[in-house]
Parts: C-alpha cells; structure tokens; sequence
C-alpha cells in the first residue's frame, strides 16, 4: 500500500513523549536464570539491558505518560484532541486500550481506538492518523506505539527473552496546509503466509460446553520465534522498501538526516544503512537501552532524539516498522517540532 501525495491537508508532527517502566533488567541479571552473557547478548544484538513492567506499573499507565509528554511538548488543550490510536499488541484489555487512555487523559472530544500490527505498529498507526487530518475529517490526533511484550515470553527460552522490553512512545500531530505536509511519502506491506516466524498464537485447548458443543479456551501462548528468519527477512524487504520509497519521491539516502529504524537489533540497523552508505552518526540507536519494546520503539527512539536535540524541527528522516505478521513499513517524514 503506497501514501498518496496529493492530500486536502498536510500533517505536521509537533510533541513527543516517551514512558518506560521502572525495573530495570541487565543482561547479567537475566543470565542467573538463563545460559546467557553479555558478551553474547551485546555482540549479537547490542542490547545491555531492558526495562520490564512490574507491579504498579501498567501499560496504559505509561501510555497516559507519554501522551500527556507529546501534548505538552506540542502546548495544546486536551479538550482540542480529535482522535488516539494506540497501536500495540499487548493490550491491559484483550477489546482495547485506547479509551481507557482517553478517560484517563481526559481528552473527552477525542474518539480512540487500538490497531494491532506487532513491531510495525506504531509505523502503521501513524499513517492510519495522518490520513484522518490529511483528508480533513480531524484536526489533532495522538498516535501512541507501546508494548508489554515481558507477559508473553517464555523467560527460559534464552534465544528469544534476551532481546524484548516493555514501554510506550507517542507523537502528537495535528493538521496544517498541504504545502507544509511532513508526511512525504510512505509504503505498508503485510506477508501472512511467512506469519508463523513471529506469532503469538492461541492455544488450542477445548472444553466441554453442552452436549457434544465444544468452545475454545481463550488462552495464548508464548511468543514463538524463528529467530534467523525474521532477522533475513528484515535485512531483505526493509532495504527493498526503502530504496522503493525514497526513488518515488526522488529523495537520496544522502539527503537523509536520520534513519530511525525499528530497535530490534542492532546488526539489523546497521545492516541496513550499509546498503544505503548511511553513516552510523546518522542511524538512531537506544536499543543498548531498552531491547525491543515492539510498538514502542520508534517513538521512544524519535522522543529521545528530540529532546536531547539531536533532531532538529526540519530534519528529513527515514522510519521503518517491520515485524509479526508478517508486516513492514517505510515512511518519510520531516520533524516540524512546534514552531
Ligand atoms: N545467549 C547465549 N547463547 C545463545 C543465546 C543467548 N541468549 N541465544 C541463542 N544462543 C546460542 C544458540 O543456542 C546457538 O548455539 P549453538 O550454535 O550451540 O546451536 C548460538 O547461540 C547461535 O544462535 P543463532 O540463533 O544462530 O544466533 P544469531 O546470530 O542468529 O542471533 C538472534 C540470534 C539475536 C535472535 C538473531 O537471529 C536476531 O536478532 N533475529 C531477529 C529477531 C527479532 O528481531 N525479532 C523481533 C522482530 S520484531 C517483532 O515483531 C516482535
């Protein structure tokens, strides 16, 4: 699915906010209950540690953080806010999130809803957003990626509990004049027959329900992960898609100021800005930080980055979401900041 260019309306990113839960966990830490090292963990992935959600604390709660951050930083009225959509797979509440978040903002004029597509949730949910205020429907909307993937991994399967953590990031955006558009370009793809990579599938437990009727038990299993897959298949279809993107907008990877990635690995994110001879000074890493939060990694990375000024109102940067489903994504967008 490719962004049409010729909207009504622009779209204009303008507040970031970030949340991440207070327990800390190191690779050394997890290594006392897993055959693990840092070494291992730091070499293959670049992750030192992550933060996990732990008692008194709650994925919503540091939704509502982070909102609350991004519409700081953009300086408006809660009451002014149209629209919250909250891309996560982990939900508090298997029928949504999103208008808990809403209540808890108080942002009553605003209608919410979660959108599920795993790591490219947040890349998805912000395209999903822009096209409400580009076509005019709303004006201001908050687009919030986080998840808690710490509740669904099987914590002594080492290949895979090493690399995930738990938070939430959102950017508010709001709409401005066509010629102020900072939505340049995007593509979205979805590949379901390679799903079973990457899946958190429902576990096929019956019980008996009256007479011979049976009903499933709604129950899930651990994330189920072939790791080398999903690490081919994000170094193939990310560069693909990007080259793909860039060319239709006559954009160069030079002209770039950031590549900011989904934080899955950090030999991923470096894997793709060689094919594109992106400096490293360019490429926009915390994963050291915080491991994979899924949803929550690119706006927890773009929040970071704005508030410690390394991105400037202005910057042209280059995002991708990729992930279960399998599902992956490109978008061109310029940091406006608010002016
Ligand atoms: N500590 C120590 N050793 C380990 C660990 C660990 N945590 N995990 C695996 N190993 C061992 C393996 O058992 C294997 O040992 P063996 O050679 O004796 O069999 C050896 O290390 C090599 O294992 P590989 O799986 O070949 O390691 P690889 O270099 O492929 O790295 C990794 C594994 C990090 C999982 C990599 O494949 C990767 O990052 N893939 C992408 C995963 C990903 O990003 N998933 C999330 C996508 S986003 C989303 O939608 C949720």
């Amino acid at each position: 699915m490719t962004g049409n260019s010729k909207t009504l309306f622009g779209v204009s990113l303008v507040g970031s906010g970030s949340a991440t839960p207070a327990q800390r966990i190191t690779n050394d830490q997890l290594a006392a209950r897993v055959d693990t090292n840092d070494e291992w963990v730091k070499t293959r992935t670049g992750i030192k540690e992550r933060r996990i959600i732990g008692e008194g604390d709650s994925l919503s709660k540091l939704c509502v953080e982070a909102a609350k951050a991004a519409m700081e930083m953009a300086g408006w009225g809660i009451d002014t806010v149209d629209m919250i959509v909250v891309a996560t797979s982990t939900p508090d509440d298997l029928f949504g999130i999103a208008p808990k978040i809403q209540s808890q903002l108080g942002a009553r004029n605003a209608v919410a809803f979660d959108l599920t597509a795993a790591c490219s949730g947040f890349l998805f949910a912000l395209v999903t957003g822009a096209q409400y205020l580009q076509n005019g429907t709303f004006r201001r909307a908050i687009v919030i990626g986080a998840d808690q993937l710490s509740s669904w991994m099987d914590w002594d399967d080492r290949s895979s509990c090493v690399l995930f953590g738990d938070g939430a990031g959102a950017v508010a955006i709001e709409l401005t004049s066509n010629d102020q558009n900072a939505l340049i370009g995007f593509k979205m793809k979805s590949d379901g027959s390679r799903g079973e990579c990457l899946s958190v599938p429902q576990k096929k437990e019956f019980v008996n329900l009256v007479g011979s009727f049976k009903n499933q038990i709604g129950r899930f299993s651990n994330i189920q992960m072939n790791g080398q897959e999903v690490y081919k298949f994000a170094v193939r279809e990310v560069p693909l898609l990007l080259k793909d993107v860039l060319g239709k907008h006559g954009i160069t990877a030079e002209s770039l100021d950031w590549l900011l990635l989904h934080q899955a690995n950090q030999r991923i994110l470096n894997a793709v800005a060689d094919r594109f001879s992106i400096p490293e000074s360019k490429v926009l890493s915390n994963l050291k930080n915080y491991g994979n939060t899924s949803a929550g990694t690119i706006p927890i990375m773009l929040d970071e980055a704005v508030r410690d000024g390394r991105i400037q109102p202005g910057d042209l940067i280059a995002s991708s979401g990729f992930g279960a489903g399998l599902s992956w994504g490109v978008a061109l967008f310029r940091w406006h900041g608010k002016t």
